[in-house]
């Protein structure tokens, strides 16, 4: 327990530092991971099969793949075509990429949980495709899909920690910075396991709060 008092009044700095890079990574990769991942789901459910079976692929890949791999992917890869690159812009890439094909299922089940009774009153009623998607589905889909984005970047947070291996500096490469410069080891991974856990139980709190509105509002 003094260790670690004494570490963090030393290496504080670092800590919030690697706090504050964990955050904004993930939160990239949630924000560009859902642009795409919206395009994929679209494209997923395209009713003409060649089409929707590219996005299948690419899904399965991405799902059928180890995140840690993906890193490894495009670490090596991307200076192929941009020789300067960072490694940390190499992970936020990887990160992106796989939190699309994620959330692109997540999206296409919460619009396919709708009940199909749903759409069938709507047609009866006269409602065109695109009012029917746009009026009667989205807005119920939207009420299954929230919670689970929030749940992703939760898990997006978690999985920055991979990017570690190649030291992008986010909470985890804090970690093993202040364990190089200490030669402690334990006593840092504690610190950021307490920084970890401050950051997820917050999230999922808030989570809390707003799926109780949301249910208040039905
Ligand atoms: N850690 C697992 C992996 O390496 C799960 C990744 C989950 N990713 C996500 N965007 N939900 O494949």
């Amino acid at each position: 327990i003094a260790n670690i008092v004494r570490i963090w009044g030393k290496y504080w700095m670092i800590f919030l530092e690697g706090l504050w890079n964990t955050f904004w990574i993930a939160l990239v990769a949630i924000a560009v991971g859902t642009i795409f991942g919206t395009l994929i789901a679209l494209v997923r459910m395209s009713k003409r099969k060649g089409i929707s079976s590219i996005a299948a692929i690419y899904i399965e890949i991405i799902r059928g793949t180890p995140m840690l791999l993906q890193f490894y992917l495009f670490w090596l890869g991307l200076p192929y075509l941009f020789p300067t690159i960072s490694n940390l812009a190499c992970a936020l890439v990887a990160l992106c990429v796989n939190s699309s094909a994620y959330v692109a299922e997540t999206i296409r089940a919460g619009i396919q949980a709708v009940d199909p009774g749903q759409r069938e009153a709507a047609l009866s009623l006269g409602l065109t495709e695109s009012n029917i998607m746009k009026k009667v589905i989205l807005p119920q889909a939207v009420k299954n899909i929230l919670p689970a984005l929030g749940n992703e970047f939760v898990v997006m947070i978690k999985e920055t920690a991979l990017a570690s291996v190649f030291f992008v500096g986010e909470l985890m490469t804090a970690f093993k910075t202040v364990q190089s410069n200490t030669f402690l080891a334990l006593e840092p991974l504690i610190i950021v396991g307490l920084i970890y856990l401050f950051i997820t139980l917050t999230l999922s709190n808030i989570m809390k709060v707003f799926e109780r509105r949301m249910k208040a509002n039905d």
